[in-house]
């Protein structure tokens, strides 16, 4: 930060309300901001923290198509659930609103007009792809087709995910309507653009002079864009569901969800603050502050910067814009379409009382420099090997040990040790770490600082033993249990931006009041008050719990695999004469063994109708049990040169079908069959 502001806006994605949120969601944007407005409240800077809900655009219009109900129903919906899961993990919004809200259709009607009135764009008629069986054109992700960059067949009209680049639904290779599934045609007609070229110098001025500060990946994006020339985008769209072109003649036109979004954020802040929201907005001593995903980087960066320097007024521009990288899950990208993802709302059930184990795991892990991975084994191991064993331990311990030898009142501090005042001057350190890596977007590293000083009680309480010196020594056992105490508060303090549930326990417990940065270090615990009982901050998780989310997404995984199954290609034609060389036979499953040493093997023995039992090894050890499968009946290749396997003639070949999943089902007739009848 250059210069000294009055007061911080943080804004945070608006995210699409054609989905709940996920960990992806809360890693990339939510759970950063929330510590960032939360450690500016405790160090006295006036902020506001908005958030809200983006309600436009064709994902959502193209979700009610395929439900059946109105867009406004998807909205209703998904609006409510994304509310309450951010309030239920904590995330401390002062204004939490939405997209279709009069207050924003008003703001983001005006500001189109104001740009429109100002002579800001260019109005042109283009030839644009339209579906003659939808009757109506495709924009955005009404269409797909090959991208023309990576050849990826599934690219929408917007976007290319498989490369990453924007593009127009024109550019597509082959498109296709993703309503009717029908090959688009050509129409004219007219739209509003913005044109970004105007803005360029501006923009390269400000970004690439102003904001060498700014994360590598934003920065780097944000100059590649501009090294290869901006251009005017569109910023109307031939569509119902949106904010109406608020100009003469436009009707069927609504604005761009890319233009009308991120007005939003002005919007909440007017209806948090009808009389005052221009001091946020307007006032340079306002430090505007944008959190978001990678993929947002280029409407925050240039986009959004464009559209408010074309309106003027004085509308300030982002400070900094501290994008994250993307999480992915279990090694898999999230991806709503496919299920792969932790829900918030599912978590927030599946582990009540927990929301700091998830925003503690999810800052640890945040990708703030690359992607990363979260894994439920990770999970479990850092609430148990850090949560519990380091952090919960040091204050249950504190609070134990001061209800057993003084009743629960806090003991005095005495003379202080050398001991005693390194772990002062250690906290100091911390303190000064913590609060830079807070004021530089590293939440990671903050973590660990704040993390440090549970570690630094641990081992002090380790090394004074206060257990140890009670029966000789009580006045020095006050000390010690006193300075306990006061890094217990510090840890209230520190931790309350990342992990708020289990520092308004723990400062209810030591009675601090409301808490500041300043009480780090400051020892706030007043000598001769009683502090509560102790209570579990954190609780193991066991192995049970884990595995039931591991074993949910093994079912996700298996249903998707499923749902996009192709059947292999037909082989090479084959006569009749050649099907009628294979002589496939029903017989049953007298015994069935694995063979040792072959993980893959079982050995059966089958009743073929002949008065010898026939001896078949088959590779499918890994999907059946062999106890399972006495008794039932096969089918197998009769007729099959014999072959030694593993020791053993295998006089035969059991047919088994391969599943989409990769498991395996042993054909079987469907009514019991004559052991020996032919298959034909
Ligand atoms: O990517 C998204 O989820 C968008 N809905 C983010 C919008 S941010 C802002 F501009 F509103
Ligand atoms: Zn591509």
């Amino acid at each position: 930060m250059s210069k000294e502001y009055k007061r911080t806006l943080i804004t945070t994605a608006l995210p699409y309300t054609n989905g709940p949120v996920h960990i992806g969601h809360l890693a990339g944007v939510y759970v950063p901001a929330d510590i960032y407005a939360r450690y500016l409240r405790l160090a006295g800077r006036p902020v506001t923290l908005v958030g809200g809900s983006d309600e436009h655009g064709v994902p959502i219009t193209l979700k009610a198509r395929a439900e059946g109900v109105t867009p406004q129903d998807i909205v209703d919906r998904y609006h409510a659930l994304i509310k309450k899961s951010f309030e239920g993990l904590g995330i401390s919004f002062d204004v939490y609103s939405r997209t279709t809200s009069d207050i924003h259709s008003e703001t983001a009607s005006e500001f189109f007009s104001h740009l429109y009135e100002n002579g800001q764009f260019i109005e042109k008629e283009s030839m644009q792809l339209y579906d003659p069986e939808a009757g109506q054109f495709l924009a955005d992700r009404y269409v797909t087709g090959e991208c023309p960059h990576c050849h990826n067949p599934k690219a929408y009209g917007d976007q290319c995910e498989a490369c990453g680049t924007s593009l127009n639904a024109t550019d597509l290779i082959n498109p296709h309507s993703a309503i009717t599934g029908s090959v688009p045609e050509l129409r004219p007609t007219r739209h509003w653009y913005l044109p970004l070229d105007r803005w360029e110098p501006a923009l390269r001025e400000w970004i690439l002079e102003g904001h060498k500060e700014w994360k590598s990946n934003v920065y780097g994006q944000c100059k590649s864009w501009l090294d290869m020339g901006l251009q005017p985008r569109a910023v109307s769209r031939d569509l119902s569901w949106g904010v109406p072109v608020p100009v003469e003649g436009a009707e069927g036109k609504v604005l761009y969800v890319w233009f009308d979004a991120p007005i939003g954020y002005i919007s909440n802040t007017k209806e948090l603050y009808p009389e005052s929201w221009q001091t946020w907005w307007k006032d340079p001593e306002t430090r505007i502050i944008n959190f978001i995903g990678k993929d947002n980087i280029v409407f925050h960066c240039i986009v959004f910067p464009a559209m408010l320097m074309a309106y003027g007024d004085n509308f300030q521009l982002p400070d900094n814009v501290p994008a994250n990288e993307f999480l992915n899950l279990e090694g898999d990208k999230i991806s709503t379409s496919r299920n792969w993802a932790v829900w918030l709302h599912e978590y927030l059930e599946d582990f009540p009382g927990k929301q700091d184990v998830l925003r503690y795991v999810l800052t640890a892990n945040a990708p703030e420099t690359k992607d990363n991975d979260f894994t439920w084994r990770d999970f479990q191991a850092r609430n148990n090997n850090e949560l519990v064993a380091i952090l919960g331990n040091f204050i249950n311990r504190v609070i134990v040990l001061t209800h057993k030898y003084f009743n629960g009142i806090v003991p005095a501090e005495g003379q202080l040790e050398d001991i005693d005042k390194a772990i002062y001057a250690e906290m100091d350190g911390l303190k000064k770490s913590l609060t830079d890596n807070l004021e530089n977007f590293h939440f990671r590293e903050a973590l660990k600082d704040a993390m440090a000083f549970a570690r630094a009680g641990n081992k002090y309480l380790q090394e004074t033993e206060p257990w140890k010196v009670w029966k000789e020594n009580p006045a020095r056992v006050e000390t010690v249990l006193n300075v306990c105490l006061q890094v217990c508060a510090s840890l209230a303090v520190v931790m309350e931006p990342f992990m708020p549930f289990m520092s308004d326990k723990l400062s209810k417990i030591l009675g601090l009041g409301k808490l500041s940065w300043d009480m780090i270090g400051s020892k706030p615990v007043a000598a001769g008050t009683t502090i509560g009982q102790p209570e579990f901050l954190f609780e193991k998780i066991d192995d049970a719990t884990i595995q039931a989310q591991v074993d949910r997404l093994v079912e996700t995984k298996r249903q998707n695999d499923i749902r996009n199954f192709k059947p292999a290609p037909v082989q090479a034609e084959i006569s009749i004469d050649d099907f009628g060389k294979m002589d496939l036979r029903v017989g049953t499953v007298i015994s069935c063994e694995r063979v040792k040493k072959a993980d893959k093997l079982l050995k059966f023995s089958i009743n073929d109708g002949t008065e010898t039992p026939r001896t078949i090894v088959s590779g499918i050890a890994k999907h059946y049990e062999p106890e399972a499968l006495v008794g039932k009946q096969v089918i197998f290749v009769a007729n099959l040169a014999p072959a030694k396997i593993r020791g053993i003639e295998s006089q035969g070949m059991i047919l088994s079908a391969l599943n989409a999943d990769g498991s395996l089902t042993v054909a079987s007739p469907s009514t019991e069959a004559t052991p020996g009848a032919q298959v034909k």
